[in-house]
């Protein structure tokens, strides 16, 4: 069956037969693949949408009621749209969508009420970005299926990352929701933080694939180390603006974070932030050229960085990322997202992805107990509808 069949199924089974139009959409999670904890210094990211995300069925109802339901989880969320919308702990993942409603009709939207049914494929806080595909998903379909096709994605990105910076209070950048919003099949999305400019860059590997590793370890703490990363670069950026006006972090050289920045955990997360700019600019160069190997060394120098000098990896991610650099067809690997847990992406031969995976596997069970996953990643769209059933 696919997807949307099964999703049509699920959607009569959870509110009944058809009764009106029904809509089905996607979004996808992303992977970065260089540039980490660079959105909020003002530099370039380079991340794709992969082919697992977050499917979502909605019907409108005649009346001022929203129902939100999860295949994933049980229970459910009603919201009544004539009332005031607030966070509220117990709603759970139901707080995204909530924060949605509550910023379209903030911007004015009349809203209709509606019946949604959401279904996740993507691993629990894994660091794929489900809280972006969930926030990003919501936004467009409320909007397209409302009649709105002239979706302007950039500005959606940033809206949804406004619910979750001010709704859900959490302190993110922009890529999670560009990536989610403007993904492109094959491509990864080469965006300049500071002005939002971006380029599509065929991901042309080769003879290469890259695997999406799931270390199985839930991220944790995530925000207050993130946000401790934030005023550490804050610090520094500083620190620096008064030898000259800079820009953002990602503007400065590393003679300068070395000669200005006083010794230890500023100067060392600056250095980070800097040399990873310059590899995001590398690995470009390098892709361009067909040089994957070099590519590879990038994402494996990314991980070394975030490790030493950012300190935002772990021994779970440090485990998985040295197994699969142990595997003789693996080219590079690092860690993906915010860090602290969740998943790390690696570059391995063709062909080789079942042999890597149990090579892996068993050797990061040994160190660290813990199962892990693994995906062979598709890089796809970013949202979109996938069918309708009885639309005009
Ligand atoms: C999380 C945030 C992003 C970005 C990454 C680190 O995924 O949501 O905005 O800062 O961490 O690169």
């Amino acid at each position: 069956m696919t997807e949307t069949a099964q999703m049509k199924n699920l959607f009569t089974e959870h509110y009944g037969p058809a009764a009106g139009p029904l809509y089905c959409y996607f979004a996808p999670g992303r992977v970065n693949l260089i540039g980490e904890h660079i959105d909020y210094n003002g530099g370039y990211v380079f991340p794709a949408a992969v082919s697992l995300g977050i499917y979502a069925a909605i019907r409108f109802r005649p009346d001022s009621v929203v129902n939100l339901k999860s295949v994933n989880a049980a229970g459910g969320v009603t919201v009544d749209l004539t009332r005031p919308i607030a966070y509220q702990e117990e709603d759970g993942w139901g707080n995204y969508p909530k924060g949605v409603l509550r910023y379209l009709q903030a911007e004015g939207r009349q809203l209709k009420g509606c019946d949604i049914l959401f279904r996740g494929t993507l691993p629990d806080g894994a660091g794929l970005s489900s809280s972006a595909a969930l926030l990003v998903l919501t936004a467009y379909m409320l909007l397209h299926a409302n009649g709105e096709t002239a979706i302007d994605r950039p500005q959606l990105a940033r809206f949804c990352q406004r619910i979750e910076n001010e709704f859900i209070q959490v302190n993110c950048g922009i890529m999670d929701q560009f990536a989610v919003a403007m993904g492109r099949k094959e491509c990864a999305i080469l965006l300049d933080c500071e002005t939002l400019d971006c380029e599509y860059i065929p991901l042309a590997l080769k003879s290469h694939s890259l695997i999406i590793m799931n270390t199985g370890k839930k991220r944790e703490l995530t925000e207050s180390r993130y946000n401790e990363r934030r005023r550490e670069c804050e610090q520094a950026l500083a620190i620096l603006r008064r030898q000259r006006p800079l820009k953002n972090l990602c503007q400065a050289t590393l003679s300068e974070v070395e000669e200005f920045l006083p010794e230890g955990a500023v100067r060392k997360r600056a250095r980070h932030v800097v040399s990873e700019n310059g590899r995001v600019a590398k690995a470009i160069e390098f892709l361009r050229a067909g040089d994957i190997l070099g590519f590879g060394g990038l994402l494996t120098a990314s991980h070394d960085s975030l490790k030493n000098d950012y300190e935002v990896s772990g021994p779970e991610l440090d485990a998985i990322v040295a197994r699969a650099l142990a595997y003789p067809g693996c080219i590079g690997a690092r860690m993906t997202g915010a860090g602290f847990g969740g998943c790390a992406i690696a570059l391995v031969e063709q062909g080789s992805a079942e042999a890597f995976a149990a090579a892996v596997a068993g050797g990061y069970q040994k160190v660290t107990g813990r199962e892990p996953q693994f995906y062979a990643a598709g890089i796809g769209d970013g949202v979109k509808l996938l069918e309708t059933w009885g639309g005009g």
